[in-house]
């Protein structure tokens, strides 16, 4: 069965990042003139999604303005001669077909996902966390080779980036069975492990693709690290009775959720930009640092 749904949660605070959360949703954080979520979006899209349920909480009315269609900005716009850039603005509210629920209660990325289980119904999905930019290195999307991977194995599939140790308490860690080329089995996984009980390098890396029956093992999981359901420990109670797979993606990861990130993400995709690309790399040679 082709994936054509995906699930997008974008519903936590963001206190990685305040002041700037503390009224803005961490999603709309720009990459250059484009937020997070839109570079997540087409992600998705590019991958042959046609569906998307955003998981949002109070505060994140900005998300669905951005997605909602802007007549008036539209005929301005054109009124201009501004054709093109009216076409891009419909674009975006065009590409698929959006749809909201709220997460009554902050009880972390598991709980969030939960919301998703009419949506989802018994087809699989992919989920992409809407705060992390992840560039394909290959014409396929990353979460196109997430669904690659699901229909060869039939078993639900994490994207997984190398890390260095330093870091692995950052993320969700898998336990893995070598296989063949970039796919292993997972035995188990640890949500944000310290360095010594990391069970190896290999981190979870903001996109998944799993069968409808996550939900049962969501419901069965308790609360993990932060008081939050996560959805690494229900992973793991999952891979006790079904096969599961870590994808090692062709991708580069860009968490726009955390401020160094942040700030290196819009030099690089600066210095890419036609438009300000040249200007910027002379400011940065100048630069005495
Ligand atoms: C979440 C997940 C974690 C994963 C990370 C990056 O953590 O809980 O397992 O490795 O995203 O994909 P967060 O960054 O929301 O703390």
């Amino acid at each position: 069965m082709k994936i054509k749904k995906a699930v997008i949660p974008a519903a936590g605070w963001g206190t990685r990042f305040l002041p700037i959360t503390k009224s803005q949703p961490k999603e709309m954080i720009p990459v250059v003139d484009t937020p997070v979520i839109q570079y997540v979006v087409e992600e998705a899209v590019r991958s042959g999604i046609t569906d998307i349920l955003m998981v949002v909480s109070g505060g994140k009315r900005a998300i669905e303005e951005h997605f909602d269609r802007n007549w008036l900005l539209e005929a301005a716009l054109n009124e201009k001669g501004r054709a093109a850039a009216a076409a891009a603005l419909e674009r975006i509210s065009s590409m698929a077909n959006i749809h909201f629920v709220w997460q009554k209660e902050m009880n972390g990325l598991g709980d969030a996902i939960r919301y998703a289980r009419s949506f989802v119904g018994q087809e699989p999905f992919a989920v992409l966390l809407g705060d992390t930019l992840v560039e394909s290195t290959t014409d396929v999307p990353v979460t196109g080779q997430l669904m690659d991977v699901y229909e060869r194995f039939g078993g639900s599939v994490v994207a997984l980036e190398r890390v260095p140790r330093e870091k692995v308490h950052r993320y969700g860690v898998i336990d893995p069975i070598a296989m063949d080329g970039n796919v292993v089995r997972a035995r188990g996984f640890v949500e944000k492990p310290s360095p010594e009980d990391a069970p190896s390098d290999l981190a979870v890396a903001s996109r998944y693709v799993f069968g409808p029956e996550i939900f049962d093992f969501l419901d069965r999981t308790p609360r993990g690290k932060g008081n939050e359901i996560q959805i690494t420990d229900a992973m793991r109670l999952m891979v006790a009775e079904l096969p599961m797979f870590g994808c090692v993606v062709d991708g580069v990861r860009y968490d726009i959720g955390n401020k160094l990130d942040f700030i290196k993400t819009n030099v690089l995709f600066g210095l890419r930009h036609e438009e300000i690309g040249g200007a910027l790399r002379g400011w940065l040679r100048e630069l005495d640092v």
